[in-house]
C-alpha cells in the first residue's frame, strides 16, 4: 500500500469517527413533565444523570402544576404543531387518548428484548399498551390513599393511628387545641378530588369505590352512602386554614413538615418532599394509609409516554426508555420520588419503612384485588369524566352548592360526560 492510500484511508477513518462522534454528541431527549417540586426534581435528576452517562442529553420541558393539568394542555400544542417532545410523562387514559390519536411511538422491540411484560403488573400494562403494543415505559406506581402526620404533633395528640374517619376527627381536633392548622389541604379541583376519593373509599369500602367510581353506578353516586361522603367532606373543611385556596400541594407539605400544620391527606409523592427537607420516617413523620383504607390501594403510575419522533430520534429514544426500565434505576428514582417500582422484581431492602409498606400494600392489594385506579389521577375514568367529578366536589367543598345539589348534580354530570 503506497503512502498517498494509507493517508486517504486515514483521512476517511477519521472522518467517519468524527461523524460518529457528532451523531453522539448530537443525541438527546426531550421530556415534557410536571416534576418541578424540590423531591421530584431530585428524582427526575436521577434520569438525567444516568442518560448523561450513556451519552444522551437532556432537553427538559417542565410544566409546572400538579397532577399534569396544566402539562397536558401543553403537549397540546406541541402534538397540534407537529413537533412532538421525545418522550411525555403521562397518566392513565391520557395514555389512551394519545394513542388513538396515532401520534405515539412502538416500544415492542425493547419490551420483548428485556421482558417488561413478565415484570410490569398488568394494572399498569393496561394502560401502557395500546392495541397490543407497548406505548409508554412505566416509571413507578404511586397511590393515593395516605396521611401524613407531623411526628412531634402526632405524639403529642396520643400517637395512635387513627382507624376510622371518627377518630381521624378526634386526632384533627387535639391538633386544633395544639393551635394548629389540622389538616392542610391545598384547594385545587385535582386535590379536592384527591381527598375526596380516599372519603370515598373510607366511608363505603372497596365495593363502594367501585360502585360508584369505576362502574358509574347512578344510585351509588347520589345514594346516603355518598351523603356521608359529602357530609365527611364538608366537616373536614372546618380543619383547613383560611388560606387553603389554590395552593400547591408540596406547599401543604411544607406545613406539616414545619410543624405548623398537622396532617395531610394526598399520595406518596408527599414523601419525597419530607425526604428532600431530610426528614426520615418513623422519627419526623408518619405515614399511614388514609383512615379505614387499609388493604385497598388507589394507584397512578407515572408512565413515559413515547411520541412518534422519527428514526432520527428513535436511539435516544429508546436509550430512556430502557433507562426507565432499568432495575437500578427503579431503585434510585423510587427511593427519592416516594413511589414504588413499577417493575415487581425489583428488591425493596432499600426502601425506607414508608416505601416498604407501599411495596407491600400494592403486592397484596394486586392479590386480593383491591389494586384500584386512582381517579383524580386519570386512572380510573377518561378526562372528561374526572374533570364532572371535579366540578361537583371543588364546588361542594368551597360552599358553592349543599349537599342535596351536590348528590343530585354528580349524577347529572357524569352522565353528560359519557
Ligand atoms: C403524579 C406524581 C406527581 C404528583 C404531583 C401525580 O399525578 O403521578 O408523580 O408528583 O402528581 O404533581
Amino acid at each position: 500500500m503506497n503512502m498517498r492510500i494509507i493517508a486517504q484511508l486515514a483521512a476517511g477513518a477519521a472522518l467517519i469517527a468524527l461523524a460518529a462522534g457528532s451523531a453522539k454528541a448530537a443525541e438527546e431527549v426531550e421530556v415534557l413533565h410536571w416534576w418541578t417540586a424540590g423531591g421530584e426534581a431530585a428524582a427526575l435528576n436521577v434520569l438525567k444523570e444516568n442518560l448523561a452517562k450513556e451519552g444522551v442529553s437532556w432537553k427538559d420541558m417542565p410544566v409546572a402544576g400538579g397532577s399534569g393539568v396544566q402539562a397536558m394542555t401543553a403537549l397540546r400544542a406541541r402534538v397540534t404543531s407537529g413537533d412532538p417532545p421525545t418522550a411525555v410523562q403521562m397518566l392513565g387514559f391520557d395514555i389512551r387518548d394519545w394513542a388513538e390519536q396515532g401520534v405515539v411511538g412502538n416500544l415492542d422491540d425493547l419490551a420483548e428484548k428485556q421482558g417488561w411484560g413478565k415484570v410490569i403488573p398488568e394494572a399498569l400494562q393496561a394502560f401502557s399498551k395500546y392495541d397490543g403494543h407497548w406505548i409508554a415505559a412505566p416509571v413507578n406506581v404511586h397511590s393515593t390513599n395516605w396521611l401524613w402526620l407531623n411526628k412531634a404533633a402526632f405524639d403529642k395528640a396520643g400517637g395512635k393511628e387513627p382507624a376510622n374517619i371518627d377518630e381521624l376527627i378526634a386526632l384533627l381536633d387535639k391538633f386544633k387545641e395544639q393551635g394548629l392548622t389540622p389538616l392542610a389541604h391545598g384547594g385545587q379541583p385535582w386535590q379536592d378530588g384527591t381527598l375526596w376519593e380516599s372519603v370515598v373509599l373510607s366511608t363505603g369500602g372497596m365495593d363502594f369505590y367501585k360502585k360508584a367510581v369505576i362502574d358509574l353506578d347512578p344510585a351509588a353516586l347520589s345514594g346516603d352512602q355518598m351523603k356521608k361522603v359529602f357530609d365527611t367532606m364538608t366537616k373536614l373543611r372546618t380543619y383547613f386554614d383560611p388560606n387553603f385556596s389554590g395552593r400547591d400541594w408540596n406547599l401543604s407539605t411544607a406545613l406539616v413538615i414545619e410543624g405548623k400544620a398537622g396532617a395531610q391527606q394526598m399520595g406518596d409523592w408527599s414523601k419525597g418532599e419530607w425526604l428532600r427537607a431530610n426528614k426520615k420516617p418513623g422519627t419526623d413523620f408518619v405515614c399511614m394509609r388514609f383512615p379505614g383504607t387499609q388493604g385497598n390501594v388507589l394507584f397512578n403510575a407515572d408512565q413515559f409516554v413515547m411520541f412518534d419522533v422519527g428514526d432520527a430520534k428513535r436511539d435516544a429514544q429508546m436509550k430512556l426508555a430502557s433507562a426507565v426500565e432499568d432495575p437500578a434505576f427503579q431503585i434510585a428514582f423510587n427511593t427519592v420520588k416516594g413511589s414504588v417500582p413499577a417493575r415487581t422484581d425489583v428488591p425493596g431492602d432499600q426502601f425506607d419503612d414508608c416505601g416498604k409498606k407501599g411495596i407491600k400494600d400494592v403486592a397484596d392489594a394486586a392479590k386480593a384485588g383491591t389494586l384500584v385506579g386512582s381517579l383524580a389521577h386519570g386512572y380510573a375514568q377518561p378526562g372528561a369524566i374526572k374533570e364532572a367529578v371535579f366540578d361537583v366536589i371543588t364546588q361542594h367543598l368551597n360552599g358553592q352548592i349543599d349537599t342535596a345539589t351536590a348528590l343530585k348534580r354528580l349524577p347529572e354530570a357524569v352522565a353528560a360526560a359519557k
